[in-house]
C-alpha cells in the first residue's frame, strides 16, 4: 500500500517510492529507495521535498500514523464501499457489450492519435487548428463512450506508442469524457470538455523540446518556464480557431487544484472550471500510470488509491468518487491474483460492486497457463475474491489478445 506522508514523519526502514514539493507534479522513482539512515532523510529535506510517498509493508503499516479521514483503511474493499453508491436503473447499463465496441474503439483511438499528432505538429509550426477534423473525432469518441463506457477507456492502458505527448493527450480526452458521462454532462458539454482535454498540453509543444522531455528534476528556472504551458496553450487555442470558452478553460486551468496548491493562476474550489478539474484528474491518472524516463508507472489500482487519498484536496470529493467509478477499482485489462492463487484478466466492471469484476482465469494456482482460459463473474462466484493486482509485464502472456 502506498501512502503520502509529510517528510517529518519519514523514518528509517521505510521504502520511499516518490517525492513531492507541494506544487506541481509529484515524482516517482524507478525503484523504491530504502531509508537506511538519518542522512537519507536529510538529503530529501535539503532538496526541498516536503512530502514523500512510502510503500508500506506489513511491518511498517502498524508503525505509521494513521491518515486522517476515510482514507485510513485504503484497501480495495474500503475504496469500493466509499465510492459505490446506489445506481439509477439506466446508469449501470451500456448500450452494447464491451467486446462488441472493442474493434470500433481501437479504430477511434488510432484516428485520435493521428488527429492529435497533426494538431500538435501544426501548432509547433504556428499553423491554426483544423476544427472540423477535431469536431468529427470528438463526436466519434463521445458516441463510443455512450455505447460502452469501458471500451475506449480500457485502451488507456496501452502505453506502447513512442510519443508520450500524443498518447497522453488522447488518454486524457477519453478519460475526461468517460468521467463527464458519469457526471451526466450533456452531449454538447462532453464535446467541449473533450476538445479542451485533447488540447490540454498544447502549450508544451510551444516550449523547447529539450526542456519538456528533460529526464529527471527541473531547476527552479526550468520549472517556472514549464509551468507557463497552460497560458501558452490557452492563448494559442483561443487565437487559432473557433474553440468554445469551456474548452479554453480546460487548457488554461488543468493544473489548478481545489485547495489552491496548483498553478498557474492560484485558483481555488469553484473558481476552477469543472471541466478543468475533470481533465486535471484524468491527467494525473494517466501520467502516474505511464512509465517515464525518470520513473516507472504505477499500476492503475495503486494510482486510484493515491487519488482517493489526496484527490479530495486537489479535485473535490464528488469528482474523485465519480472518477473511480468511471474507471473501476480494477480497470478492464488489470491482471489480478485471486484467493485461490489463480491469476486472471479483468474483462468487465460491475458498476454496483467495483471489487467484484468479471475475470478471465488465465493461470491456475501453480501459475501454469490454463489450456482453455474461462470466465468467472465475481459478483456471482462469491467464494472467489481478488487479493491483489499484478504487473502484466512480469508475465510473458499477451493478455491484450484476450480482450480484442
Ligand atoms: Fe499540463
Amino acid at each position: 500500500m502506498i501512502k503520502k506522508i509529510a517528510i517529518g514523519e519519514l523514518k528509517q526502514g521505510m521504502n520511499v517510492c516518490g517525492v513531492g514539493k507541494g506544487h506541481g507534479e509529484d515524482l516517482f522513482f524507478i525503484n523504491n529507495i530504502l531509508v537506511s539512515n538519518a542522512n537519507d532523510i536529510h538529503k530529501l529535506i535539503e532538496n526541498g521535498y516536503t512530502s514523500v510517498f512510502v510503500e508500506l509493508t506489513d511491518e511498517t503499516v502498524h508503525e505509521t500514523p494513521a491518515p486522517e479521514g476515510p482514507a485510513a483503511a485504503i484497501g480495495a474493499d474500503s475504496l469500493n464501499r466509499a465510492v459505490v453508491k446506489p445506481l439509477k436503473e439506466n446508469d449501470s447499463r451500456d448500450e452494447v457489450e464491451f467486446r462488441e465496441e472493442t474493434r470500433e474503439a481501437y479504430r477511434i483511438r488510432d484516428d485520435a492519435l493521428s488527429v492529435v499528432k497533426d494538431v500538435l505538429s501544426d501548432a509547433r509550426l504556428g499553423k491554426s487548428i483544423n476544427k472540423d477534423k477535431l469536431d468529427a473525432l470528438l463526436g466519434n469518441i463521445v458516441d463510443s463512450i455512450f455505447r460502452n463506457r469501458h471500451a475506449l477507456t480500457s485502451l488507456a492502458r496501452l502505453k506502447a506508442y513512442d510519443d508520450y505527448t500524443f498518447t497522453h493527450s488522447v488518454n486524457v480526452c477519453i478519460l475526461s469524457i468517460a468521467l463527464g458521462r458519469n457526471l451526466e454532462l450533456t452531449r454538447g458539454d462532453l464535446l467541449a470538455l473533450g476538445v479542451g482535454a485533447l488540447l490540454h498540453d498544447l502549450g508544451k509543444v510551444l516550449l523547447p523540446e529539450s526542456l519538456v522531455n528533460k529526464p529527471g528534476l527541473y531547476t527552479a528556472a526550468e520549472r517556472v518556464k514549464i509551468q507557463e504551458h497552460p497560458s501558452l496553450g490557452a492563448d494559442f487555442v483561443s487565437e487559432s480557431a473557433d474553440i468554445k470558452l469551456e474548452s479554453i478553460y480546460v487548457v488554461s486551468q488543468h493544473h489548478e487544484r481545489y485547495d489552491g496548491s496548483g498553478y498557474q493562476w492560484n485558483l481555488m474550489k469553484d473558481e476552477i472550471h469543472q471541466f478543468a478539474r475533470i481533465a486535471g484528474i484524468a491527467d494525473i491518472y494517466d501520467a502516474m500510470t505511464t512509465d517515464r524516463v525518470y520513473r516507472k508507472g504505477l499500476l492503475p489500482t495503486e494510482v486510484l488509491k493515491i487519488i482517493y487519498l489526496r484527490g479530495t484536496d486537489h479535485f473535490g470529493a464528488g469528482l474523485v468518487d465519480s472518477f473511480i467509478r468511471s474507471i473501476g477499482i480494477y480497470p478492464i485489462g488489470s491482471i489480478v491474483e485471486l484467493n485461490t492463487g489463480e491469476v486472471g484478466l479483468v474483462t468487465s466492471v460491475n458498476q454496483s460492486d467495483l471489487v467484484r469484476p468479471g475475470v478471465l482465469m488465465v493461470y491456475d494456482k501453480d501459475k501454469s497457463l490454463y489450456d482453455r482460459p474461462f470466465s468467472v463473474d465475481l459478483q456471482n462466484d462469491r467464494h472467489l475474491c481478488i487479493m491483489g493486482i499484478l504487473d502484466p509485464k512480469s508475465y510473458k502472456t499477451d493478455f491484450d489478445s484476450f480482450l480484442s
